[in-house]
């Protein structure tokens, strides 16, 4: 074909496709359809195309050992979650339901039921927080051994990984193993909202499309237990002012836990805090692989 037009740009391209692997074939050919409507519509200009394309670039230069811009950019467009969705459809199971896993997550120390995850001053700032439960099958048989990797910002709204932080590498994440009857406790400091990286090209689409960057505040599961699907969530404090904006849409109803406040001095001495503590309680359910 030698007579290339606007009209028969897409059927051309189309017709060249000729993957092996039908999934392949079926991905870019979709990817081709959208993108072409997507430009049909937006009939951007060359500059703007132009503009498009060093966004993207930044994007990529942006991104290193400890930062995921484009983990960044698919969570703050909603695609992150909506992979999810789909991934993690719950039809009418009572399992935990997923969210977002976000680009906070790094490999960590090992702890023990108990174990203190704040290390550095955030052990001494910010409010003592007690956090249990258990980890079960669907059926409500307790699991054994899961594992149950953890991670959360701090008081001020930083991962231990941000340049911004003044914690130690390591601080508020840990991996815990539940006990025989499927039980896990920690001991940390509540976290607060937090801003999602802005300095990058993510922040510029943020502030060229009006939206915030706060996300509520929330601390990280990722639990596994043999023979079952992997969980990968968050629970939200209940109350927290952002939990209807979350930048990444990752709020579900029934990932809202409240901390409760405990103003025992006994209390807190029994868990070598100094001052009133809060407490969160929550069960994970896992569905059977
Ligand atoms: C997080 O909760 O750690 C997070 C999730 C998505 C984007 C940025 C941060
Ligand atoms: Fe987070």
């Amino acid at each position: 074909m030698r007579n290339v037009t606007e009209e028969n740009l897409t059927d051309l391209v189309l017709a060249r496709m000729n993957a092996e692997n039908p999934r392949v074939q079926q991905i870019a050919t979709a990817l081709v359809k959208h993108l072409h409507a997507f430009v049909r519509e937006v009939e951007p200009t060359e500059e703007e195309w132009m503009q498009g394309i060093q966004f993207l670039t930044r994007t990529g230069h942006t991104c290193n050992d400890v930062r995921q811009e484009f983990i960044l950019l698919s969570d703050t467009l909603g695609v992150s979650m909506l992979v999810d969705a789909i991934n993690n459809r719950k039809g009418d199971s009572e399992a935990t339901e997923s969210t977002v896993m976000g680009p906070f997550h790094t490999a960590c120390a090992n702890r023990e039921n108990g174990d203190m995850i704040a290390t550095g001053p955030e052990a001494d700032e910010g409010d003592p927080l007690v956090v249990r439960g258990r980890v079960l099958s669907e059926d409500g048989t307790p699991l054994a051994n899961a594992k149950m990797d953890v991670w959360q910002a701090s008081h001020d709204g930083f991962y231990d990984v941000q340049p911004e932080s003044r914690q130690p590498t390591g601080s508020l994440r840990g991996v815990f193993q539940t006990d025989e009857n499927g039980e896990f406790w920690f001991r940390s400091i509540v976290p607060l909202y937090y801003p999602i990286p802005t300095d990058g090209p993510v922040g510029e689409m943020l502030k060229a499309t009006g939206r915030n960057p706060m996300r509520p505040s929330h601390i990280h599961f990722w639990v596994a237990a043999e023979g079952h699907e992997s969980l990968v969530t968050h629970l939200f404090r209940e109350g927290d002012p952002y939990l209807d904006s979350d930048t990444v849409f990752g709020v579900k109803e029934s990932l809202i836990v409240d901390f409760v406040r405990n103003d025992s001095p006994d209390a807190a001495v029994s868990y070598g805090f100094n001052r009133p503590f809060y407490e969160v309680e929550r069960d994970f359910i896992l569905k059977k692989a």
